[in-house]
């Protein structure tokens, strides 16, 4: 099946398309009382598992609680946001101002959010951001209105430079793509690392979302420093770990990175994978009722594993959900609804977290190494993380 004609069925799947409402006005006034929900993610491109992934997650959760959300049937209006910064603007603006969402769900790629942020602080509309970790929409960027149900950049990766170090590592080549996540990923583990006593050889990048690591690769032989430390996802994360193995640098030189780079990618990667140590706040194997549950109903309505950015997509909905219980399903009270977000205590499948003052989650970043087709939980790397929010005055 092609990747549009699976999207199309997806969004089908999940409730009305807003070019139903276009065609039949009437219709749409009979649905005013409806919630609507922008869902605004990559469904074409490296990140396209990614927002599906999100998708299905948010989707669990509504049918969890019976197809509603804070008690009102939900409207979803969605865009395919290719993770292309360029369009983003655009594509926000069509759901704020065209579709008249009253909550903006998104996205993964941490460029587009960052369009997304602005047109939510202008706005002033409700914005559950269910992957991109960009740092500024819960640091200098913060607002009342903005809430984040995955990371920050910062956090995953932070507790790697603990971890390699410990390992015994001391110097270290980082590669990522140049853009927001994989600058601000290894910047964090640069923090941690260098902190502690250890060093960067050199840190190696390349476009968004190119796949030509070959050269790099190459470089990184010849370099021969103790281990490697990147961040790359979806796609890219796939051809990464083939490639680093298939130039038999795999049992040579030790690969890390933030957990991304075996998070839903590992049927793909197969022996490319296996044994590789990532730090993130979600791990297959967690051992909670509410992991198991959801892992169930997922694996069973889709057919496939749940991964993290299921789990950030399931939350985003819990959270939306419980928010608009707590003021009974209005947003007429946007103070009261904020209030509400601030002092969730979400009950996740990555173990229970709350939101920091910044509307970030405070989480467990689990260590995890790859077992067959399973990111095994083997430690807490870093337990109850919470962003350091850098220039976030919010509840300051
Ligand atoms: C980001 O762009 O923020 C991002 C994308 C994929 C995985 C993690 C972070």
């Amino acid at each position: 099946m092609t990747s549009r004609r699976k999207f199309v069925q997806q969004v089908a799947a999940l409730g009305t398309l807003s070019a139903a409402s276009a065609i039949a006005p009437s219709l749409a006034r009979a649905q005013a009382a409806k919630l609507r929900v922008g869902l605004m993610l990559p469904y074409t491109g490296t990140y396209a598992a990614l927002g599906t992934a999100i998708t299905q997650g948010f989707n669990i959760a509504v049918e969890e609680n019976g197809g509603k959300l804070g008690g009102r049937d939900i409207e979803y209006f969605t865009v395919d946001d290719e993770s292309e910064p360029a369009k983003a603007t655009d594509n926000a603006n069509r759901l704020v101002q065209r579709d008249k969402v009253d909550v903006l769900v998104g996205t993964v790629h941490s460029g587009v959010v960052m369009a997304m942020v602005k047109i939510a602080r202008d706005s002033g509309t409700l914005l559950i951001i269910p992957n991109a970790g960009a740092n500024a929409a819960t640091g200098s960027q913060c607002a009342p209105n903005i809430f984040r149900t995955s990371f920050s950049n910062w956090q995953p990766a932070h507790p790697m430079g603990k971890v390699m170090y410990d390992k015994g590592h001391r110097k270290v080549v980082t590669l990522t793509w140049k853009y927001g996540a994989g600058e601000e990923s290894v910047e964090s583990f640069k923090e941690a690392f260098t902190k502690l006593g250890g060093s960067i050889v050199k840190e190696m990048y390349l476009p968004f979302p190119n796949v030509e690591f070959q050269a790099f690769i190459t470089e990184i032989a010849s370099l021969k420093p103790d281990a490697v430390f990147v961040f790359f996802a979806g796609g890219g994360a796939i051809k990464f770990t083939k490639d680093y193995a298939a130039a038999g640098l795999k049992d040579k030189i030790p690969l890390y990175g933030s957990g991304f780079l075996t998070d839903g990618t590992l049927e793909a990667q197969g022996a490319s994978a296996q044994g590789l140590l990532t730090t993130l706040h979600y791990g297959d194997g967690i051992e909670n009722p509410k992991n198991k549950q959801f892992r169930y109903a997922y694996g069973k309505k889709y057919g496939i594993q749940a991964d993290v950015y299921a789990v950030q997509g399931y939350d985003a909905a819990l959270l939306l959900g419980s928010g608009l219980t707590a003021v009974k399903g209005s947003f007429g009270d946007k103070k009261s609804l904020y209030g509400a977000l601030e002092k969730v205590k979400i009950d996740s499948p990555r173990g229970a977290w709350t939101m920091s003052r910044a509307h970030n989650p405070i989480q467990d970043i689990y260590l995890r190494r790859v077992e067959g087709n399973a990111n095994q939980v083997i430690g807490v790397a870093w337990k109850a993380l919470e962003d350091p929010a850098r220039g976030c005055k919010l509840g300051a």
